[in-house]
């Protein structure tokens, strides 16, 4: 039996903009996907054997990502074998933190690895698409850059250290609902608003110090969000107040999130927050912003002895030449 323990990271979005609605039914957007130091907990299992068996322990959520994505890389690489998954889920759920998404990319690179068969990065993110559009960003993890459904992603420069904080009030938004409403209540131009983003993206630069890129950063989901739940929008303008760059919602909601420069100021903030909002529903994780660099480090560590050098994606030392 192979065995291995993995942290799969949630992420935020430092920006996201919605264009339009595809033919294809999906929406074209821009955002900025980071990946963060909250994270679940998995524990896999693999055992050769000739039958497939995928079981799934820890968690009740009904068609979980993980078991389909398991089943996408028996069938994609053409294995078989007893698979069991231990899910300690601490990435709160319908939060837009991609907890769900994170799993199922963990799935997918680990898998392969302990079922020693190579696999290639395409076929990686083809197989992460099918499953969902945030799906394909954990296959590369840091700051990065995602167009079209969310899932054709380029590298960006590592966003600036800094401290933050996390909200999760405790309701789950569907992300459907959320696009839904975001049509009922704006006209979404067919060529959008790219300007701005693109300012924004080019002021994260470290060459452009001083940019003050905070202040530009957006998330088109809050005015419709906010507006089925005003307390989110409470949350997010207390952030700010406290000093927060930015301080936004994350994905379609509902959970929100503050940078900060300083370990300090983050922690003066906590304090604030948990006085005005928390409770047993409102949940406040302190989070710092992961980057590409340290993302591939914690594969190969938690890969460990399974894999060949590293490299990525994660290659098995199992797999026949
Ligand atoms: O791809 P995923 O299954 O995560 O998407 C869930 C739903 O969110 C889609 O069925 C669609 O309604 C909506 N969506 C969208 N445009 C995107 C991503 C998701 O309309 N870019």
């Amino acid at each position: 039996m192979r065995h291995a323990q993995l942290r799969a990271l949630a992420k935020v979005n430092l920006d996201l903009r919605v264009l339009h609605k595809r033919a294809d039914g999906y929406h074209e957007i821009r955002t900025v996907f980071q990946t963060i130091s909250l994270a679940d907990r998995i524990e896999v299992s693999f055992t050769p054997s000739r039958k497939t068996s995928i079981v799934l322990t820890g968690s009740d959520i009904p068609d979980n990502l993980i078991v389909r994505a398991a089943q996408a890389v028996f069938d994609a690489v053409k294995a078989t074998g007893v698979v069991e998954f231990r899910l300690d889920k601490r990435i709160p759920m319908g939060a837009g933190l991609g907890g769900g998404s994170s799993d199922a990319a963990a799935v997918l690179l680990a898998l392969p690895v302990l079922a020693g068969k190579r696999i290639d990065a395409g076929t990686l993110a083809r197989l992460g698409a099918a499953l969902g559009s945030d799906v394909p960003f954990f296959l590369y993890g840091g700051t990065a850059l995602g167009i079209g459904r969310g899932t054709e992603l380029y590298p960006l420069p590592d966003a600036p250290p800094s401290h933050g904080l996390v909200v999760a009030p405790g309701i789950h938004v569907s992300t459907p609902e959320a696009y839904r409403d975001l049509n009922r209540l704006t006209s979404m131009a067919a060529d959008g608003d790219t300007g701005k983003f693109e300012v924004l993206v080019w002021g994260m630069d470290e060459d452009s110090p001083g940019s003050g890129w905070t202040a530009g950063c957006a998330n088109d989901f809050e005015s419709a969000v906010f507006g089925r739940h005003p307390l989110l929008r409470k949350i997010r303008d207390r952030l700010r107040h406290e000093g927060a760059k930015p301080a936004l919602m994350s994905g379609s909601g509902s959970s929100l999130f503050g940078l900060w420069a300083s370990r300090e100021r983050r922690a003066d903030a906590m304090v604030e927050l948990a006085g005005a909002f928390g409770s047993q529903r409102v949940q406040l994780h302190k989070i710092e912003l992961v980057n590409r660099r340290r993302y591939r480090a914690l594969w190969w560590k938690q890969l460990g002895k399974h894999i060949t050098g590293e490299t990525w994606p994660p290659q098995s030392r199992y797999a026949q030449k």
